[in-house]
């Protein structure tokens, strides 16, 4: 049972997940708020002897000659700059006159069943089956008046812990906000922890990197305006000896889409603090007198088992508390889109050959991607004016959708609707409405400019043109991209010192625009995609239930994409596509047979010229679609496993996933490099229960959980590079 208390005796929070407990102290006269414990569940009401407030230096009442030795060693909860606490702050001020420094200290707290929403951002939510239990401590800056409400949300289901920060400026003069993190988590226990991260770039995201934290200052971070390809808003501090299925580890996952920043520091002491929130870099906001600012919340799990246990914690709460609409929990129509088919090279008779194909073939919706609108053959140009190219789309968009649909599939469609080309219709209009500087030229990208979607009247004319082209014709799918990011930041909307505001404004904006999207069309099924995944980030999970994991379609470069993006977010989130070979982003050629199995993990669907395959190729995608729809449930629903990984062992790859009650496994294994003289490949299977029996469908061979965990099967044949298997295991009753 969850449970929030407040316990006098000790001036202790205590926050009890089902199998984790939190506690906060507030300590000395004073009223200091530290961070007491954070690991698996104690019964415990008072641990503040961890706080070691009784050890020189004493807390400042007992000893105020050494006031800053506290400051400087205390575990605070919310660590603020300026004040003597040398390490990494969380929170950070700048006064009108220019001063720096403030404290924050106790003041109130309250303890509510449910979760408020954050106004304009994305956030985690409480539902019917699962509730959720808030804690929000205030603690006031003495001095300058303003107060700062800490907040903290549990779910009855789940073992994470959501943190946020609300600035209210209720003093008497305006303050500027030059940090403002989400989360912070100490590390006391004096030995050292490693920390993963995901790296990557274009066509290689979220690649996991595990290191030992260092001494000094080590962070992960984005300045892009977006959580991007390069570096992602998650990291997981563990134990040295923590592995997939052992160990402590805890994952720090940032409910944003923008510029982040998650920190470790490993201090004198050996203590380390960890923390995430919005990057300080290019921020400041101004905080007038009777203003609130609200900071997006961290999404924080512990885990006593192993990565994989965090992972699994992560997707739950992804699934049950995030994710929203009609497709959160529903099978996704199997899509072709013709990207990589055609790329800006089709019309209305190439599309409708290609919807042809693939209706026999039991795909189910047709996406037409970029270069359907204004004058767009190319890259260059046209962003912006999103009206129908007619030379390509003769009698409209209308009559495609409809020749689509009478074959039985559903359409989709592609917009990118925060970009403007500076040779577009609307940029001649509007040149102010792109994001600049008034005394430089900005940068252009893919030959392309950034709207100022922080500007209302900006974010009206981009609603306008994309809904109107949704209310033309049967649209149930929109694919939106953003394909570069954002520099030369500069709004005339905003006054000269609110210019620090521009980065968080336009990911309001964005927010906002894809919340009215979904608000007109409950119906419409959203894939967010930012030149492949630079946004693939639990803050547009909230807007679209998938997002286009990557442009790399290789099979082998997918596992280690997958594996990484799998650390923290659902299979159902990810969108996986099997394409041509060789794959146009690696030259590589893989069996058709292995590019299915590993797009299975992820939403599934083809990204090519279907109307040039084989007839080979065309029975198995029929065989594809048939699987699709015979396990589709079991990926979306179940609990995923990492049995090996190929970035570790470079020879293999295994993942399975596990139905919630046990009764069935789907396994996927790929020996990605071929071995001489080696016969099978042992690899035991993780989740099941030990007692049951399953049966491998397609054979006699039925063997207890007990044996095909401990004991392990052989997969055998495996001869050649790229080959995969997919393994059902059903319970035998
Ligand atoms: C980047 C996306 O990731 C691709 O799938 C495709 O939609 C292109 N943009 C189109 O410009």
């Amino acid at each position: 049972m969850m449970s929030i208390r407040y316990i006098e005796e000790s001036r202790t929070f205590k926050i009890d997940t089902n199998h984790a407990t939190y506690m906060i102290s507030v300590v000395d006269e004073e009223g200091f708020v530290g961070e007491v414990y954070y690991g698996p569940r104690v019964s415990d009401t008072d641990l503040n002897y961890l706080l070691r407030t009784k050890e020189n230096p004493f807390v400042p009442s007992k000893n105020e000659r050494d006031r800053l030795s506290f400051y400087d060693s205390f575990s605070w909860e919310y660590p603020t700059a300026g004040i003597g606490d040398y390490r990494n702050s969380a929170f950070e001020i700048r006064t009108e006159g220019g001063y720096g420094a403030c404290l924050l200290v106790f003041e109130d707290y309250e303890i509510i069943s449910g979760k408020r929403p954050l106004t304009g951002l994305p956030a985690t939510f409480g539902t019917e089956d699962a509730e959720a239990a808030t804690l929000e401590i205030t603690c006031r800056e003495p001095d300058l008046g303003f107060h700062v409400v800490l907040s903290y949300s549990i779910f009855e289901d789940s073992d994470a812990i959501v943190k946020s920060v609300r600035v209210v400026n209720d003093g008497r003069e305006t303050i500027y906000l030059e940090k403002v993190l989400s989360a912070v988590l100490n590390f006391e226990n004096i030995t050292p922890m490693d920390v993963i991260t995901l790296h990557g770039s274009w066509a290689r995201e979220r690649h996991i990197y595990r290191r030992e934290i260092p001494y000094g200052r080590t962070s992960t971070s984005s300045v892009r305006g977006e959580s991007g390809h390069q570096d992602h808003p998650f990291m997981a501090v563990l134990s040295r000896d923590a592995d997939e299925d052992h160990g402590d580890v805890y994952g720090m996952s940032f409910v944003y889409s923008g510029n982040f920043i998650a920190q470790t520091e490993r201090n004198q002491f050996d203590t380390i603090r960890a923390q995430m929130g919005i990057n300080p870099e290019g921020f400041c906001w101004r905080l007038k007198p009777g203003e609130a600012f609200e900071a997006p919340e961290v999404v924080i799990v512990y885990s006593s088992e192993g990565i994989g246990g965090m992972s699994r914690t992560f997707h739950d709460v992804y699934r049950n508390h995030l994710i929203r609409g009609e497709y959160k929990d529903k099978k996704r129509p199997i899509l072709i889109n013709n990207w990589e088919a055609t790329y800006f090279n089709f019309n209305t008779e190439k599309l409708l050959d290609i919807a042809r194909v693939a209706a026999g073939c039991g795909i189910e919706m047709l996406v037409m991607d970029d270069g359907w609108f204004g004058t767009r053959s190319s890259d260059n140009c046209a962003l912006g004016d999103w009206v129908v190219n007619e030379e390509k789309l003769p009698g409209g968009l209308k009559y495609l959708v409809d020749e689509v649909n009478k074959l039985g599939l559903k359409f989709g469609i592609w917009f990118e609707p925060e970009m403007i080309s500076p040779d577009s219709d609307l940029y001649r209009a509007h040149p102010d409405w792109a994001i600049q500087i008034p005394y430089r030229k900005p940068g252009l990208s893919r030959n392309q400019l950034v709207l100022d979607i922080s500007r209302k009247e900006v974010r009206d004319y981009v609603y306008e043109s994309v809904s109107r082209v949704l209310r033309s014709a049967n649209i149930e799918y929109v694919k939106w991209d953003m394909n570069r990011q954002l520099a030369d930041m500069g709004s005339p909307a905003l006054e000269p010192d609110c210019q620090g505001e521009l980065f968080h404004r336009y990911v309001l904006g964005l927010y906002e625009l894809q919340e009215r999207l979904i608000t007109e069309f409950p119906h419409l099924l959203l894939e967010n995609c930012s030149g492949g995944g630079a946004r693939f980030d639990p803050g547009m999970l909230y807007y679209s239930p998938q997002i286009w994991c990557s442009d790399d379609t290789d099979a082998v470069e997918r596992l280690m994409i997958q594996q990484g993006t799998a650390l923290i977010y659902p299979l159902s989130t990810m969108g996986a596509h099997v394409s041509v070979c060789p794959n146009h982003s690696v030259g590589r050629s893989t069996p058709f047979e292995t590019r299915g199995y590993v797009a299975l993990s992820g939403t599934f669907g083809y990204e090519l010229d279907i109307t040039k395959l084989s007839d080979e190729e065309l029975r198995q995608i029929k065989e594809q679609t048939a699987m699709y729809h015979k396990y589709n449930d079991l990926i979306r629903r179940g609990d995923y496993y990492l049995i090996a990984s190929y970035l570790e062992n470079k020879e293999y790859n295994c993942t399975s996933v596990v139905a919630k009650d046990q009764s069935e496994a789907l396994v996927t294994f790929v020996r990605v490099m071929g071995r001489p003289n080696y016969h099978s490949q042992r690899i035991k299977l993780k989740g099941l229960d030990p007692k049951k029996l399953y049966r491998m469908e397609g054979t006699e061979q039925v063997l207890s959980g007990g044996a095909l965990m401990y004991a392990g099967i052989n997969i055998e044949g495996l001869w050649g590079d790229f080959n995969g298997r997919l393994l059902h295991l059903v319970e035998e009753k």
